[in-house]
């Protein structure tokens, strides 16, 4: 079996925070024992609601954050055992992350050539006139003007700033690019431009993609393997082809049922109950607070991975999942209306959506 590009083991990060107690601290538990392997030109989606640790995921995938314990292992080689020199040079390389906003994550005080040639000037990579070359090839493979050179990011729009970045993320060659929500950003109308161009990129390079987004619709689309995650924790992998006949763990089929149409019969699945908190999550499986297939041993201790026969890659994290037949108990009934009640919305385009130039 060939060797992962990058795989995580056990990776749980964990930040300390101030209490509102005087000089009191507390733990935010923002990623727990996450196991997960992305393999050379795979897209992998990450979703889940907002803050159930996509981001905390991607920092640790692109070396940005040291996880507090376990392990990321780069083509064989265990990342934080390196030398930091070497971390940067080689994984530094290798592995590129495109931000949620643009705007924020350029340098709005250099011009777009510069922008872009400054992995190639940091890593020492050809001469002035071969980066300007580079530079010029990157620009066209993003679908941007020689004339956008000297502008400054905020000159341009968003969907060209996020094309800039993009163009910025593969200038030295990497073989993974982690796209944190790339598009939630961006007007609706050039959401679909940046996706299609991800897809491009990704066949024309073969790049291995984790892309992260809240649109179930858009994971499923772009994805080869879907990972839901809750609470800090990966509760579901499973093939996208899975879905959404296959799925075993309710809170993965809660979500799906958001999306008109993926579902059979159709009809949103309610969840009640906020979010727990990351500081405190509950004991035992971390969604018994809002699951409607809960029972006391759900209580007891966080459901051990299970494989789903016959399906090489679909694991998930329930002591009662469902099956291509459930039904829903109860979850398919409307909410009632309250503070309590959390609906899942999908919040995200659609390949229909207008195209106009971005
Ligand atoms: N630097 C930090 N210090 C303390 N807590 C943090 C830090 N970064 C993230 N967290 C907490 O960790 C948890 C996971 O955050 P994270 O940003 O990874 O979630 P997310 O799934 O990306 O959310 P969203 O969809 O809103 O972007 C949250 O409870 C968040 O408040
Ligand atoms: S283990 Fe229990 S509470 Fe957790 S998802 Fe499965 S049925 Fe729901
Ligand atoms: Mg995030």
């Amino acid at each position: 079996m060939s060797v992962p590009l990058i795989r995580l083991q056990a990776v749980s990060v964990a930040y300390r925070v101030r209490s509102n107690r005087l000089f009191g601290h507390e733990t935010v538990h923002a990623l727990t024992d996450a196991d997960l392997v992305v393999n050379a030109g795979e897209t992998v989606g990450i979703v889940g609601e907002s803050g159930c640790g996509k981001t905390t995921l991607a920092r640790v995938l692109v070396g940005l954050q040291r996880p507090t314990t376990g392990s990321v292992v780069y083509q064989g080689q265990s990342l934080w055992q390196m030398s930091s020199g070497d971390r940067r040079r080689e994984f530094g390389s290798r592995v590129a992350m495109v931000f949620q906003d643009p705007s924020t994550a350029l340098n709005r005080r250099l011009a777009v050539e510069t922008v872009i040639a400054d992995p190639l000037v940091i890593h020492s990579v050809g001469t002035r006139a071969s980066r300007r070359e580079r530079v010029r090839e990157l620009l066209d493979l993003v679908g941007l003007p020689g004339s956008v050179l000297g502008a400054y990011p905020g000159q341009l729009s968003g969907g060209q700033r996020q094309r800039v970045a993009i163009a910025r993320a593969i200038a030295l060659n990497p073989s993974l690019v982690i796209a944190d929500e790339p598009t939630s950003a961006l007007d609706v109308s050039v959401r679909a431009q940046i996706l299609n161009l991800l897809i491009e990129l990704r066949e024309r390079l073969g790049l291995a993609i984790v892309f992260i987004s809240h649109d179930i619709q858009t994971i499923r689309k772009m994805a080869d393997q879907v990972v839901t995650m809750y609470l800090g924790r990966i509760v579901e992998t499973c093939p996208s082809s899975s879905i959404p006949q296959s799925i075993f763990h309710p809170y993965t089929r809660a979500l799906f049922s958001a999306t008109p149409g993926i579902l059979a019969p159709p009809g949103r699945i309610s969840l009640h109950g906020p979010v727990p908190s990351a500081t405190h999550p509950p004991g035992g499986c971390s969604f018994h607070t809002r699951c409607w297939k809960v029972t006391a041993a759900c209580r007891a201790e966080f459901p051990p991975l299970s494989a789903v026969p016959g399906a090489p890659g679909h694991t998930y994290r329930c002591i009662h999942p469902e099956s291509a037949a459930a039904s829903i108990p109860g979850g398919n009934e409307p909410a009632a209306a309250g503070a309590d009640s959390c609906d899942i919305q999908s919040v995200g385009v659609s390949e229909t959506e207008p195209t106009s130039q971005a």
